[in-house]
């Protein structure tokens, strides 16, 4: 699980940290930074699938398909442009939880002087079991040619293992792709150092963005297609891998019904004639049928947030953007009470961005202690983090007014300008 993720000038953050939770919700006004930490938690789930920095920030295409959509901004405006000038360099650091052992990863990203322009890793650090290092990467290196500057390589310091100490050597990498993708090729690191990595990449790896369209959730899908895409496609077969189970079937129905009162009661998965796609068709209150091809945007966002949060898959991490939209204020307590109780074991965490008074309202305690605003102060290009418990008398008014309340009158805006000026030294 990861716990918090800490943006060093990227994007429109100079240095500020996100406590990440089990249920993490970001709230913000419009052009905050909300997405941007979303494009930071990407380029995070990039190193995991072992891409190249330039495949990260500028996607990856095979056979024509894009495989991997590039970063927001990139490569201009990826690092945090001050004074209208492009960022030369950017750093992410995320520790997280892996059962037994916390681990923290730190990269920084810079970027070529000149017309190349080119991406290279220029700092990197892994910590793993009570935050040990396994690597950190070494500006130090005395031989001239192979020093900090050294375009060819990064120089990693690999400690110590105790049992190998021959594996407490310097090894060189390539700077155009994280270490951490690199190391488990190398013969000379020792399999302890490469399990740790392997733990964080696997964590990194199992991120998921779903990013739903209508029109992709509309689709027929194809027999064994278990899992959801990130627009929702393949929705009919994950719903029927769920249903195939009679335990999960009742839990998904059960929480269908009472979030879509109305409009979905049951599912079929008639399979085409001709195609052999499975298609979805909802069986409504009152037993009329409605094809996927005319089942409402709202419900069809429902449903597929209920296939991501009641799947079997290994996702460990969800990021949902904006999960109201679409959804009615009646309703969204409810969603956000499933996402309560599949997240509460830890074993799936959901990051989410809103703009609903309804849904911060209904957030549990829990889900409060992992609430935090995003502030861009009027006088400030730059956007602050933070947690909205951490507020003067934040729970005390959350009780008497609503979350809700305090989010569309703007006082979490307002006190995070009142903290930080009291906080300067001449206040
Ligand atoms: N490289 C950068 N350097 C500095 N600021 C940046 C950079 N890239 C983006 N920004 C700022 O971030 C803003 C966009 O932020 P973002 O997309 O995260 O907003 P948001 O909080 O998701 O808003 P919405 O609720 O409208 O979706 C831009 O308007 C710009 O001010
Ligand atoms: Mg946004």
């Amino acid at each position: 699980m990861i716990t918090s993720l800490r943006l060093l000038d990227f994007k429109n953050f100079a240095d500020e940290t996100l406590r990440v939770g089990p249920f993490t919700v970001i709230v913000g006004a419009n052009a905050s930074g909300k997405s941007n930490i979303r494009d930071a938690f990407r380029f995070l789930h990039g190193i995991g699938r072992g891409y190249t920095l330039a495949e990260i920030l500028g996607g990856k295409h095979l056979g024509g398909q894009a495989e991997w959509q590039a970063i927001r901004g990139a490569p201009n405006e990826v690092g945090r442009v001050a004074d209208a000038e492009p960022g030369s360099r950017f750093a992410l650091e995320v520790q997280l939880r892996l059962d037994d052992i916390n681990a923290q990863y730190l990269i920084e990203v810079s970027r070529g002087a000149g017309e190349s322009g080119v991406f290279r890793v220029s700092r990197e650090k892994l910590s793993a079991g009570g935050w040990e290092p396994v690597y950190t990467s070494h500006p130090y290196y005395p031989d001239p040619v192979r020093d900090q500057d050294d375009d060819t390589h990064l120089l990693l310091r690999m400690e110590k293992t105790g049992t190998q100490r021959k594996y407490g050597d310097r090894i060189a990498v390539r700077p155009d792709q994280p270490a951490l993708t690199q190391i488990q090729e190398h013969k000379r690191i020792a399999k302890p150092h490469k399990d740790k990595a392997q733990r964080v990449i696997d964590a990194l790896a199992s991120m998921r963005f779903l990013d739903l369209i209508p029109d992709s959730m509309r689709q027929p899908s194809f027999p064994g297609q278990k899992i959801l895409g990130d627009s929702g496609d393949n929705l009919p077969t994950v719903l029927r891998e769920i249903c195939a189970d009679s335990k999960r079937r009742q839990t998904l129905i059960d929480w269908v019904r009472a979030l879509t009162p109305m409009d979905v009661d049951d599912f079929q998965f008639p399979v085409d004639p001709v195609t052999g796609l499975v298609r979805l068709v909802v069986l409504e209150k009152g037993g009329r049928t409605c094809s996927a091809y005319s089942v409402s945007d709202g419900t069809l966002r429902f449903l597929a947030m209920l296939a991501a949060l009641l799947a079997d898959d290994p996702t460990r991490f969800y990021f949902f953007e904006e999960i109201d939209n679409g959804i009615h204020p009646t309703r969204q307590w409810l969603l956000l009470e499933l996402i309560e109780k599949q997240t509460a074991t830890g074993a799936m965490q959901v990051v989410t961005t809103t703009h609903s008074p309804a849904l911060v309202t209904s957030v549990n305690d829990a889900t409060f202690t992992n609430t935090s605003v995003i502030c861009r102060p009027e006088d400030a290009t730059d956007a602050i983090i933070r947690p909205v418990d951490g507020l003067p008398d934040a729970e005390k008014l959350r009780k008497s007014q609503g979350l809700g309340r305090l989010l569309a009158g703007g006082w979490m805006e307002d006190m995070i300008v009142f903290t930080k000026d009291t906080e300067k030294p001449d206040a």
